[in-house]
């Protein structure tokens, strides 16, 4: 061996315990023993959307509520169209009456000093659990109660008036829930929801991120029975859910692989679930229109990287065990800047509309986009204002 070979095997091998061992505690996982990265089945490259919103037509949006509203994930609108409704980062779900916010409902019963205002929306993450944390919100438009998923305390209910929620749902066959993350109502009044993961709570959903974890699960609320039945499991961080206009159907945002997949509900394939889009990035929440298309709020764009990431578990896991903070490996996994992405999809799957602000200049990391009177109202779970974009 060459005394050139012998420096490099040497750096090779010292690389190699480095990452093995972590012995400063720098790498993003180093506080989770039990880290596993799981394999993403990625669709050919070629599948993944190469439109692009070349004028940046999203940064024509306004900024509204400006440090009012802390990382706003969710947007409603009540039965009489009052609004929106939206929840906090502090725990607490807000009403814009029209003039000024005023607090309209909370989830944990348990709230202390600990919730009260801090500088940005990341700073409540530490006690989210203790605060509790809304995500996505939907009102009953027969009863008027609103349905809450709360990251950390499942799913919730509280009525027109307000105040605290009551507890629904927080297990299903036994196993708690533990990323309730978005639901949708049917005529009926079951719930639809999802739990993004029983191994990884909120404030950790970078690691969520990085490991693909496949627990996920899809679930059904039936109010009269009282009972939660288990649609689909095994998934990689299922976020957002929105029943079709003829309600035939769900669309479930597949975090993980980017992905929409439709959830028959009637006909003769009730029951089953398809493949409906292939999405440009990692979706968050899809809310659909008044004429029955769906609007997803894509957290950032799919980079070669994340996709070649996706594909080797392995290799990600190794990434993982360098010496850099959750931060920048999170910074290198959007691909460099918080940016903005929405996208509007046909029932069918096609893709009809792209919006983007490629530079973050206005809208970032998107939660949620609800359409309403010709406006798009734009939640962002790590941003303090909502942006909204005149149509
Ligand atoms: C209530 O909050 C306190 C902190 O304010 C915390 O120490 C305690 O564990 C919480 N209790 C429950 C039941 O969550």
């Amino acid at each position: 061996m060459s005394a050139t070979a012998r420096i490099v095997s040497g750096i090779i091998l010292v690389f190699a315990i480095y990452c093995g061992t972590d012995p400063f505690k720098q790498g993003a996982i180093s506080e989770f023993p039990e880290f596993e990265a799981v394999k993403v089945d990625m669709p050919d490259w070629s599948q993944v959307p190469a439109e692009k919103d070349v004028e940046n037509l999203l940064q024509n949006s306004e900024i509204h509520f400006l440090n009012q509203v802390q990382g706003p994930e969710s947007m409603a609108f009540d039965p009489l169209g009052r609004g929106p409704y939206t929840g906090v980062a502090d725990g607490r779900i807000l009403f814009w009456n029209g003039e000024s916010w005023l607090p309209f409902a909370f989830t944990s019963n348990n709230r202390s000093d600990l919730c009260d205002p801090k500088p940005s929306p990341i700073n409540y993450l530490k006690n989210e659990h203790i605060c509790g944390r809304a995500l996505g919100l939907r009102f009953d438009k027969k009863t008027g109660d609103l349905y809450i998923a709360d990251a950390y305390l499942g799913l919730m209910k509280v009525g027109p008036e307000g105040g605290l929620a009551t507890s629904l749902v927080t297990e299903a066959e036994g196993v708690p829930l533990r990323f309730t993350n978005d639901l949708d109502i049917d005529e009926e009044g079951n719930i639809y929801f999802t739990d993004s993961s029983n191994k990884y709570q909120r404030r950790n959903f970078m690691q969520l991120v990085f490991s693909a974890d496949d627990s996920g699960r899809v679930l059904k609320y039936n109010p009269k029975t009282k009972e939660t039945s288990v649609l689909l499991r095994n998934l990689q961080f299922p976020n957002g859910l929105s029943l079709s206009k003829d309600r035939s159907f769900f669309v479930l945002c597949e975090g993980a692989i980017g992905r929409l997949r439709k959830y028959w509900l009637k006909g003769e394939k009730a029951g089953t679930a398809e493949v409906m889009a292939i999405l440009p990035g990692f979706p968050d929440n899809v809310r659909t229109n008044e004429k029955g298309d769906f609007w997803v709020a894509i957290h950032c764009r799919r980079s070669l990287y994340t996709y070649f990431c996706a594909l080797h578990p392995k290799i990600r896991k190794l990434l993982l065990k360098l010496p850099i903070p959750a931060k920048i490996q999170y910074l290198i996994h959007i691909g460099g800047r918080l940016h903005g992405i929405i996208a509007k999809y046909s029932p069918e799957g096609n893709l009809l509309k792209i919006l983007e602000d490629s530079s973050g200049k206005v809208v970032k990391a998107v939660s949620e986009v609800e359409e309403k009177d010709g406006k798009l109202w734009i939640g962002s779970v790590l941003m303090p204002f909502v942006a909204v974009y005149k149509l």
